[in-house]
């Protein structure tokens, strides 16, 4: 829970020196953000070269504000900073404010930034990097989604994965974070399925492993439908019905939605997948109408072509379609009315919908009309969502797998991919290390844990290859490779007879080796703040595949004598500052995996 306390001393000197040198702006702009040490303190930067120091702050956003040049101030603030640091330290100061161009940088003592560092991740243990920021706000993260009566494919994989990562990093800084599934449970897919039930399906049990004949059902649909068009109006017809209450397709609707919720639960429970929430398109229904007529009464609806539409001003973007000329509700309809309920009910920070980049216009469509009906209904600032919802896109994951893309339809089956990864880490195991007691949990969490991580493992808006190979090797940048390393560092700890306590003496770990470990784990912080700033858990995996690496550097080192330097040897008091440093590491790759959503195996 603890500041950093560096980056506390610079950002309460930064505050104070613009307050100095800016008296006149700060008394007309007395709130303005800037003279606030808090505020400046969560706007420090992470310096490009890392020799400019530990933190800087970027003064050329507030040039306009302060009249004057950024190349200008900075030097200004920075000698008088640096003159308060003096003032209030004993001895010398442990920062230093330094000007580079446009920044104010943070130059940080190695020595006490080191003891300071192993210190807090050996006392706060899994708390460490843990934050209030978000204390007293609520986060809103829908994930996942998928659309019931239809398999849970590697389709809906990477949402899944992105927002359960997501929820865990915004609750580590102190949200009050509601996790949604919004399940798609209405449209008129579901009249395709009544139709198709209907007339084939007679013979299907409407068990929990129905899933699978509901799809053969729905694909049969398609086919059919290509050669004889009255089958759609039939089942836009059949949704219809079901739209106005129709108890007997009621019914069937409701079988489905609890077969489908139960096979998604199985997938879940696999990947170790979890939500506060699940609801669905159809808890909307009833909520509507309400949108519909705000929008009606400021006038921003129109009717074209016996639709009723709302025209987008200001952008390139096609009208958003409320209500087909039937009277039918769309999939906007109901995210519009998704949107005020969830703004009406939490009151969010900010809200974020992980969905793939192909729905992008979709939600432009439905952001931008909730903007400009809080701008004609003139709504106080306070009461407006805008600029708090946001769409957390993703690109595509290509699955070279012919084998089993091919095998059932388009569609490849998470929970097929995930047995698979699971026999493929067991084979590996089972090769590297037979005499494992665990087997099986062990390959289940390496196996899970390789899919996972190889939806993170590049930047959330780039496209995925997953390559089976690639995401199960214990070497590349993958999870396996991360856990194997933790497994590693669990070894370390079981064969050392000391117990690791606080109190390091940090100038033996005088290596360089050893520093930039030291210095990464520094870095923790910043990574997790970042990932949830940008919205990308990607930012945490290349985190740990830095901090791993650099650990096993150390680790692998060889000393003078051309052998391994080992980290336990006969040496005891260097023996204890470096098994000190792998306890850190451990506990920091074993709360980053976590926040990944990956389990960290104690052996493997
Ligand atoms: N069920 C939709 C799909 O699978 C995703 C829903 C996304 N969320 C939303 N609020 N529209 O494509």
């Amino acid at each position: 829970m603890s500041k950093d306390r560096f980056k506390d001393q610079f950002a309460g000197a930064l505050a104070g020196a613009f307050r100095e040198q800016y008296t006149d702006v700060f008394e007309s702009e007395g709130d303005s953000q800037i003279f606030n040490a808090e505020f400046i303190y969560e706007n420090l930067e992470k310096p490009k070269d890392p020799k400019m120091g530990r933190f800087a702050f970027p003064v050329f956003r507030y040039a306009r504000l302060l009249g004057d040049k950024p190349q200008d101030i900075a030097p200004k603030v920075a000698q008088e900073a640096e003159a308060l640091l003096q003032s209030k330290a004993e001895g010398s100061p442990l920062v230093k404010a330094v000007a580079t161009g446009g920044f104010i940088n943070a130059v940080v003592d190695f020595e006490s930034q080191a003891t300071q560092v192993l210190e807090d991740i050996l006392v706060q243990d899994s708390r460490y990097a843990d934050s209030k920021v978000g204390a007293g706000r609520k986060y809103l993260v829908e994930y996942s989604s998928p659309n019931i009566a239809k398999p849970f494919g590697v389709g809906h994989l990477r949402t899944t994965v992105i927002g359960n990562s997501l929820r865990r990093i915004y609750k580590k800084l102190g949200y009050d974070v509601v996790g949604i599934n919004f399940l798609g449970d209405w449209g008129t897919q579901f009249g395709k399925m009544i139709v198709a039930y209907r007339k084939w399906g007679k013979d299907l049990e409407l068990d929990n492993h129905a899933v699978k004949g509901l799809l053969e059902l729905y694909v049969r649909f398609h086919a059919e439908a290509e050669n004889d068009e009255s089958l759609n109006d039939e089942a836009r017809e059949a949704f219809r019905s079901l739209e106005q209450g129709d108890t007997e397709h009621r019914e069937l609707w409701e079988r489905l939605k609890l077969i489908s919720i139960e096979e998604f639960q199985r997938v879940y429970d696999l990947l170790g997948v979890e939500f506060d929430v699940i609801t669905g398109e159809s808890f909307l229904n009833d909520k509507m109408n309400a949108v519909v007529e705000r929008l009606d009464k400021v006038g921003l609806t129109r009717v074209s072509e016996g639709a009723l539409v709302v025209d987008l001003e200001d952008t390139q973007l096609p009208p958003l379609l409320l209500k087909k000329a039937d009277g039918a509700t769309l999939y906007a309809t109901r995210d519009l009315a998704g949107l005020i309920h969830r703004w009406e009910t939490y009151r969010f920070h900010e809200s974020l919908y992980v969905v793939a980049t192909a729905q992008s216009d979709h939600f432009k469509q439905a952001f931008k009309t909730i903007a400009m009906l809080e701008e004609a209904e003139n709504l106080p600032e306070k009461d407006r969502m805008s600029g708090r919802v946001k769409h957390v896109d993703f690109g595509w994951v290509k699955f070279h797998d012919q084998s089993m893309s091919t095998r059932r339809g388009n569609i490849i089956f998470l929970e097929d991919v995930i047995d698979k990864a699971v026999s493929l880490a067991r084979e590996k195991i089972v090769e590297k290390n037979p005499s494992l007691k665990a087997i099986d949990e062990t390959a289940h969490m390496i196996g899970v844990g390789a899919v996972i991580f190889s939806q993170l493992s590049v930047r959330r808006l780039k496209d995925v290859n997953f390559d089976w190979d690639e995401v199960l090797s214990f070497e590349g940048e993958t999870g396996p490779y991360l856990q194997y390393t933790h497994a590693r560092l669990c070894s370390l700890v079981r064969n050392y007879p000391e117990v690791v306590e606080p109190g390091i003496k940090v100038e033996l770990l005088d290596l360089e080796e050893e520093q930039r470990v030291i210095e990464l784990l520094a870095d923790f912080p910043i990574a997790v703040a970042d990932a949830a700033r940008v919205y990308d858990p990607h930012l945490i995996a290349a985190y740990l595949l830095r901090l791993a690496g650099a650990f096993n550097r150390v680790y692998q080192r060889k000393g003078d004598n051309g052998k391994i330097d080992k980290i336990i040897s006969d040496d005891k008091k260097l023996s204890a500052a470096r098994m000190a440093l792998v306890k850190a590491v451990l506990t920091v790759i074993k709360e980053g995996l976590y926040l990944l959503g990956l389990k960290a195996p104690r052996e493997m």
